[in-house]
């Protein structure tokens, strides 16, 4: 508890934490907490993902996350429970992190959200901090707070008002209108976004660029602010508002910076220039950034598409012309057929061809096929008679589901090179390390036909070319002079340009004499 120690305010080392919703958002939350220090309830109603976690296991693949996991559970500083009313009881601080998926016209469904405010208000014994850390659009914290105090009968004017430092011990009594002292709150909202990517959850957790927090009493502040001071890191405190739209507008501009260069990458195309090039051009600039310049098939994932829709949904609710974020959306819709026509250039006819896939999650590191390019691009291509060979390092499980296995059709493999086995393509989806680091002279060998096509710019086109491919990437040039049935015609190729000095004086006579 060394950390704690440091805050010097004996409520706030007594505090307990509990995680409501144990996902991608929630679970290394938590465990991040617990490391920092804090008794952490990680809460979930789904018994089965309780059990999982209590065994020591992740219900999803991520990083660093079951050793973490089964250190707090050990140190018993961790406590997974189905018991998500208990957990709210038992708790001053709330972390919400369950999911906020987009409803039907693109705005965010907010009924898990709503469902937890109900919770939290006929679990209100005492000082509650609740703090929004799911994605929600602005003023969801309105409607929390208008929630929790509508449903606990607590007086609206007296919540999040208070600046006191008190422990709490005033019960709300579930059913009774409770007349809250105005220095003693029942309980604040806030909102503190997170920015953890999947694949980097645990390292994103330790260290942060920053963190926000949107407040509106100085006691959610203060305990905010407590938990996060081991982290060092620039800490942005606004109004909660601010802080829920700061969550949009950072995914919204990443998934623009994405669009932005896959709209250079089609132009570089055209015109024969090279867009990795191009990013690290531009991209050195410190007022543009290296980040998030890397063009491909586009972003996929649970957060970006469906953050960007509900984003444009609430400034146009709210009048704003969101017309820039239609395009980012329309240009990334887009990128899974500009692959998909470089791959019929490259084959001529899919009907009938075996096609190896490499990659099926939305991004290395995770097994998150949620969104993922890499789905809807095997799809098309099974759609148009073509047989698929996949293969994933961790994504494999939950692809089953949506791709089952279907002999002569859909084969999943046990590695890269078995995949590559046979075929007269090879597809390069998702930038896996491993991907990387194939021996790609060994893949050539154990392919049909060896072309390339590197939806996410993995491979050096020289390295490829030198392999023996004909390769295929985004925004960059094709190299194509290395297609098997040419290897027999270059000695006959170089022997045409050896021409000696005696051939060309004769060759140029005879020019001189059809020019005159
Ligand atoms: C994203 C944000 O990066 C996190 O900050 C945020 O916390 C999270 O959403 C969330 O809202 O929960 P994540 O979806 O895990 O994180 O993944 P990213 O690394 O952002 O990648 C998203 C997609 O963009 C992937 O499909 C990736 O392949 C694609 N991408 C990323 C590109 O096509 N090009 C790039 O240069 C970068």
């Amino acid at each position: 508890m060394s950390d704690l120690g440091r805050m010097g305010n004996s409520s706030v080392e007594r505090t307990k934490i509990a995680v409501l919703g144990m996902g991608h958002v929630g679970l290394p939350t938590a465990l991040g907490l617990a490391e920092l220090g804090w008794d952490v309830i990680g809460a979930d109603s789904n018994p089965e993902t309780v059990a999982t976690l209590k065994s020591g296991k992740s219900w999803f693949y991520e990083p660093d996350l079951e050793p973490l996991l089964q250190k707090h559970l050990a140190s018993g500083r961790f406590t997974p429970s189905d018991d998500v009313d208990g957990a709210i009881a038992s708790a001053t601080v709330l972390f919400v992190c369950v999911g906020t998926p987009q409803g039907d016209d693109g705005k965010a469904d907010l009924t898990q959200i709503e469902s937890i405010a109900r919770m939290v208000a006929r679990n209100l014994n005492g000082y509650k901090l609740i703090v929004e850390k799911s994605t929600v659009p602005a003023i969801t914290a309105q409607w929390v707070k208008k929630t929790i105090a509508r449903y606990s009968r607590v007086e609206p004017s007296l919540v999040g008002k208070g600046n006191g430092h008190g422990n709490g011990s005033q019960a709300a009594k579930p059913g009774k209108r409770v007349r809250a002292a105005s220095t003693q709150p029942y309980f604040d909202v806030a909102s503190n976004p997170e920015f953890l990517q999947e694949g980097r959850a645990i390292e994103n957790f330790f260290k942060p660029d920053r963190i926000v927090i949107g407040v509106e009493s100085e006691r959610a502040r203060e305990l905010l602010e407590a938990i996060y001071r081991p982290l060092n890191c620039p800490i942005v405190v606004t109004n909660i508002t601010t802080s829920e739209l700061i969550k949009h507008a950072a995914n919204a501009f990443l998934s623009t910076k994405i669009s932005f260069i896959n709209m250079v990458s089609d132009i570089c195309e055209a015109v024969g220039a090279d867009v990795v090039n191009v990013a690290k051009g531009i991209g050195l600039d410190p007022r543009i950034g290296t980040g998030f310049l890397s063009a491909g098939i586009g972003f996929g994932g649970y957060c970006f598409p469906k953050d960007l829709r509900a984003f444009m949904h609430l400034g146009e609710e709210h009048g704003a012309d969101c017309a820039l974020l239609k395009e980012v959306e329309r240009i990334n819709l887009r990128r899974t057929d500009i692959f998909l026509k470089k791959v019929r250039k490259a084959l001529w006819v899919p009907q009938g061809k075996t096609i190896a896939v490499l990659g099926l999650a939305f991004k290395p590191r995770t097994d998150d096929i949620r969104e993922a390019p890499a789905l809807k691009i095997i799809k098309a291509l099974l759609k148009e008679g073509a047989s698929v060979r996949v293969y994933d390092p961790e994504a494999m499980p939950n692809a089953r589901h949506v791709l089952p296995e279907e002999p002569g059709r859909v084969t999943y493999c046990r590695t890269a090179y078995e995949t590559a086995t046979g075929a007269h393509a090879l597809l390069l989806l998702t930038e896996w390390k491993e991907f990387k680091e194939l021996d790609l002279h060994r893949v050539r060998d154990l392919m049909e036909v060896p072309i390339l096509v590197d939806g996410r710019n993995l491979y050096d086109p020289a390295d490829a070319s030198r392999a023996g491919f004909e390769y295929h990437s985004m925004g960059r040039d094709s190299v194509l002079h290395h297609f098997p049935v040419l290897t027999n015609v270059r000695p006959a190729v170089r022997r045409r340009q050896a021409a000696t000095p005696a051939k060309l004086e004769k060759a140029t006579t005879k020019l001189r004499a059809v020019a005159n």
